[in-house]
């Protein structure tokens, strides 16, 4: 019998989960051509067949701007196929762990959001997210609701193999500095979700929503410019200098999904309740640049 299931092995957080736990006994990892959550009686039918007692969820439908045109699709993922695996994990009496997002909040409160703040997504993406999350609680399912945010990863598409492809190509480039966040390695991720299984195994009264971020906050303006003095410290060849990096309003940068300004989450609950130490934004991203750029020089 499988004990743990792992969904969206090829993604940011799937791959981190993979790295750490694929020679682990009793760990299935699948990908779309497994298990298509967007298609829940398929997941039924699978998760019948592999009774898994806890499920991971790291698959999501997560390109934001597609999703205003594939509301659907995104639906039947981020909704519909966690339904599915909700169920599953109620009738056996398991433990669903799910990632969800800064983009179920508007971005319009002053201070850091708290898990228990009034959700308001702007986009399809955060509200298909919420509805991902609302079913789960509805569930009545034993499960632990993770929101993270400005994931960064070796592994995949995200903002840093972004700005070295766009500084390696361009001596300019504007980039937003009116979205606040804390960028969160998926290492950081996988390693507090199974310092959180671990707890969550002996004490039940720990379940629940969380925020799962690093410490710390930035712009994406100022981050670009950490990702590009960082790879020019290892003496990657760049046609641009993090000073040319100009800051524009997300006003002036036409992308279809609306994103929230203020994407600042309060990590208390999960360091208080758990005692997991999640360091500053900046610790986790550095080891994930120094990664990237050493696999780009040696190509
Ligand atoms: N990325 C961020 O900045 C960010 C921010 C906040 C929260 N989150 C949340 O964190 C979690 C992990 O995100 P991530 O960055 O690791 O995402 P990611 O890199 O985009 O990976 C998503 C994974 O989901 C899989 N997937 C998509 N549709 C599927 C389907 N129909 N059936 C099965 N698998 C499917 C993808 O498979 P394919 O490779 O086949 O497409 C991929 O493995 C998600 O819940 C996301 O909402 C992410």
């Amino acid at each position: 019998m499988t004990r743990i299931l792992v969904t969206g092995r090829t993604g940011q957080v799937g791959s981190a989960l993979y790295e750490r736990l694929a020679t682990r006994k009793g760990i299935l990892f699948v990908d779309r051509s497994e298990m298509n959550i967007a298609h829940p009686e398929d997941v039924h039918l699978f998760l019948r067949q592999i009774e898994p007692e806890v499920i991971i969820n790291a698959a999501a439908y997560t390109a934001v701007d597609q999703a205003e045109s594939d509301e659907n699709m995104a639906r039947c993922v981020n909704r519909d196929g966690v339904l599915a695996m909700a169920e599953w994990v109620d009738s056996v009496g398991g433990l669903l762990v799910h990632y969800s997002t800064d983009y179920v909040f508007d971005g319009s409160k002053a201070g850091a959001y708290v898990e228990d703040d009034a959700a308001n997504p702007l986009s399809v993406y955060g509200r298909t997210k919420w509805e991902g999350e609302e079913v789960i609680r509805e569930s009545g399912c034993r499960h632990l609701i993770l929101r993270t945010s400005w994931v960064i990863a070796r592994q995949g598409k995200n903002f840093i193999r972004t700005i070295l492809r766009l500084g390696a190509e361009r001596a300019t480039l504007n980039v937003v500095n009116d979205q606040y966040g804390a960028p969160t390695s998926a290492d950081l991720i996988t390693d507090s979700t199974l310092a959180l299984l671990d707890k969550i195994e002996l004490e039940d009264h720990h379940l629940g929503t969380y925020h799962l971020v690093a410490s710390g906050l930035t712009d994406w303006h100022a981050f670009a410019c950490f990702i590009l003095q960082v790879a020019a410290g290892m003496g990657l060849p760049l046609k641009l200098k993090p000073e040319a990096v100009q800051a524009i309003p997300s006003s002036a940068y036409a992308v279809a999904a609306k994103r929230p300004h203020n994407s600042h989450l309060a990590n208390d609950k999960v360091r208080q309740e758990f005692g997991i130490q999640l360091p500053a934004w900046q610790e986790g991203a550095e080891p994930v640049i120094r990664s990237i750029v050493a696999e780009i020089m040696q190509k």
